[in-house]
C-alpha cells in the first residue's frame, strides 16, 4: 500500500466517528424529546408554592382511589415531611403521585417502586408505580433539604388482596 493511501485511511477513521457521534446525540434527544417524553418544567403544572393551602389539589392531600385498583396521591412534601406521609393501597394497585414541594428542593425515591424524582417548589411532579407485591415499601427524600433531611420519610402500604 503506498504511503498516501493509508494516511487516507486514517482521516476517514476520524472523520466518520466525528460525524457519527453527532447524528447519534441528535437521534438520542429526538428519542428521549418526543418518543420518551422527556423535557424541561414548563408553565404547565405551576402552582405558587406560598399559596398550596388553597391551591387544589394540594390544598387537601391525601389519596384517592381513581378507578378500581388506580390511586392517585396528592402529596406535599416540606421541610422534613411529606404529606400523607403513610398511603395504603391493595396489592395490585397503581399509584400516580402528584406532589410539590412548599418550600426547598426535595426529592421522593422508593427504591423499591422505581419512582426516583426530584420535587421542585411551585413545580408539579407526576410519577405512576405499581404495587405488586404486599408490603411496606419505603419512601425517602433524597435530595438534601438541610439539617434533618435524613429523617424526612414515609411509606407506602400495600395490603394484600383479600
Ligand atoms: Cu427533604 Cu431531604
Amino acid at each position: 500500500m503506498r504511503p498516501s493511501s493509508t494516511a487516507h485511511l486514517y482521516e476517514l477513521a476520524w472523520i466518520l466517528p466525528s460525524i457519527a457521534i453527532p447524528i447519534g446525540m441528535l437521534v438520542a434527544l429526538m428519542v428521549t424529546a418526543f418518543g420518551a417524553g422527556i423535557h424541561v418544567p414548563g408553565d404547565e403544572g405551576r402552582v405558587d408554592p406560598t399559596e398550596l393551602a388553597t391551591t387544589p389539589p394540594f390544598d387537601q392531600p391525601g389519596i384517592i382511589e381513581v378507578r378500581p385498583g388506580q390511586y392517585e396521591v396528592q402529596m406535599v412534601a416540606e421541610a422534613w415531611s411529606f404529606t400523607p406521609s403513610e398511603i395504603r393501597v391493595p396489592a395490585g394497585s397503581s399509584v400516580t403521585f402528584v406532589a410539590t414541594s412548599e418550600d426547598v428542593v426535595h426529592g421522593l425515591f422508593i427504591p423499591r417502586a422505581n419512582v426516583n424524582v426530584m420535587l421542585l417548589p411551585g413545580q408539579v411532579t407526576r410519577v405512576t408505580a405499581h404495587f405488586n407485591k404486599p408490603g411496606e415499601y419505603l419512601l425517602v427524600c433524597h435530595e438534601y433539604c438541610g439539617i434533618s433531611h435524613h429523617t424526612m420519610a414515609g411509606k407506602v402500604i400495600v395490603e394484600p388482596r383479600s
